[in-house]
């Protein structure tokens, strides 16, 4: 049986016949004598519309289920950052799937599904997810679904490097998928990328593609020699990759040109981030990040194309969750903190860690909203809260006596924030409702002050996990 659900808006069949459509309007407005070459451009594209989704906590806000609510509108999804360190969850009509690097539109017929540049791709992981999620009765194939060609991969070797990092003074509790050390080769100009891999069957192409592994294994094993650990084999790395290669290969496009294309030709384009804000590698709490440019800011460039007509979503969690190490002012280790866990099923999507939780901190979602650009916010969970006598919100910290309206940057200050709350009164009955008017009233001036306080509106109201248990007071597509 079929999984896909339809959208309401045309249902996309050929990606071909959409291109030759923005290629027709391009050309239109050559073929036009009247006015200048910049006017005509301007008259003729039709550009289509952007939502951005990025978490503003410390990940985990959702966001995999308001990207897969939104793609009953958009033509398109693509997801500019991260690997499979992202757990994403969608539950749709009591059906449960765990996504993990493919983009969260895969689920809905006729939407193309895009992995960016942006993001690092794990070929073992990556073929065996797909076919996972095959097995559930969806779709996927060429059509459906593109890779950018100068997507890094994520190898064997860069989770063993990962584990003997981790087992190091500069321990972060990542996730261990190899993510950071991907990065770091990216940076570092040795990464292996999707285009490496592709026509292996080409003597210059296999040629290429080992002199590539040779580069890259010069520094790794130069650190696993350090580390007393054997060194890597080359032709181990190139057995390994054509294992998957086959699999990865028709799914491999110019995607900077087809996403212009598409936007040309006035289509919908969902941008879904993962890992969020505050785990952003320049933006978060440094060093207690991901690797990779989390920020709605770098959407854009994570896809290579500059979006246009943006609207930037952000995702908020009506308490707060993280998993890893790094700052976490509201933090409860008691037994409200226990409750809020079980209730809210806060455990790793990936890796099964039970994520620590406390109450939600307005400070730094107001700041991550300034830095991402947030237009409006989706907030979820308040349903976990349901039965709560009262329910806190940092609105301030303080550090030595000193207040801060923001997220100090010393590392040092962390641990002594104290952070300053107003009490909310608890509220109850939100799970499942579908309907602003049928909130109760407590959790509707909870609302309201998240608002005043972040002077962004909330535009998406979650009141269960499943695809309908939404609340959409305004559509960012129509913003
Ligand atoms: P890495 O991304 O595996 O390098 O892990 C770096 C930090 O980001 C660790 O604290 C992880 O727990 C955290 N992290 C990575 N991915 C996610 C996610 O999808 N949700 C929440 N935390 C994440």
């Amino acid at each position: 049986m079929s999984v896909f659900f339809m959208r309401n808006s045309e249902i996309m069949k050929d990606w071909i016949h959409y291109l030759a459509m923005a290629t027709t309007c391009v050309g239109l407005s050559f073929a036009s004598t009247t006015s200048s070459y910049g006017e005509n451009i301007q008259k003729n594209e039709k550009t289509g519309k952007t939502v951005t989704i990025v978490g503003v906590q410390f990940g985990d806000e959702s966001k995999g289920s308001i990207t897969d609510l939104l793609a009953q509108e958009a033509d398109i999804v693509a997801r500019y950052n991260g690997g499979s360190n992202a757990g994403h969850t969608i539950v749709i009509e009591g059906k449960k799937f765990k996504l993990s690097s493919l983009p969260s539109g895969i689920l809905t017929k006729g939407v193309i599904n895009v992995v960016g540049p942006g993001m690092v791709l794990d070929p073992e992981q990556f073929t065996q997810e797909m076919n996972r999620i095959r097995e559930n009765g969806v779709e996927i194939s060429p059509t459906n679904l593109k890779i950018a060609e100068n997507v890094p991969l994520v190898l064997p070797i860069h989770k063993e490097l990962e584990a003997l990092q981790e087992s190091g003074s500069g321990a972060l509790n990542t996730t261990k998928k190899g993510i950071g050390p991907a990065y770091e080769d990216k940076i570092g100009r040795r990464a292996i990328r999707v285009r490496d891999i592709v026509k292996l069957e080409e003597p210059k192409n296999l040629d290429s593609l080992i002199t590539k592994i040779k580069v890259m294994l010069e520094h790794h094993n130069a650190l696993l020699r350090g580390h007393g650990k054997d060194p890597v084999k080359e032709e181990d790395v190139l057995t390994y990759i054509q294992k998957f290669a086959k699999e990865i290969e028709p799914y491999v496009a110019v995607i900077w040109r087809d996403l212009d294309a598409m936007q040309k030709a006035g289509k919908n384009m969902l941008v879904e981030g993962a890992q969020s804000a505050w785990l952003d590698i320049s933006h978060g709490t440094y060093p207690y990040v991901t690797s990779s440019h989390t920020s709605a800011s770098a959407a854009g460039y994570g896809l290579g194309i500059a979006l246009k007509n943006n609207f930037v979503l952000g995702v908020v969690k009506a308490y707060t969750t993280r998993v890893g190490n790094g700052p976490f002012p509201t933090i409860l280790n008691d037994e409200t903190g226990e409750r809020i866990r079980q209730i809210g099923q806060e455990f790793g999507a990936v890796t099964g860690r039970q994520r620590d939780c406390g109450w939600l901190d307005l400070v730094s979602v107001k700041q991550a909203i300034v830095n991402n650009g947030v237009n409006a916010l989706a907030l979820a969970k308040g349903d976990v809260l349901d039965g709560f006598d009262t329910i806190k919100v940092c609105i301030g910290y303080k550090v030595d006596g000193k207040e801060y309206d923001h997220m100090p940057i010393d590392p040092a200050s962390w641990d002594k924030i104290e952070p300053i709350y107003k009490v909310f009164k608890g509220w109850n009955n939100t799970k499942g409702v579908t309907s602003k008017e049928k909130l109760n009233d407590n959790y509707k001036q909870y609302i309201k002050f998240i608002e005043d306080y972040t002077g962004v509106p909330v535009s998406i109201i979650s009141t269960g996990p499943d695809r309908n248990e939404k609340i959409v007071l305004s559509n960012p597509f129509k913003a």
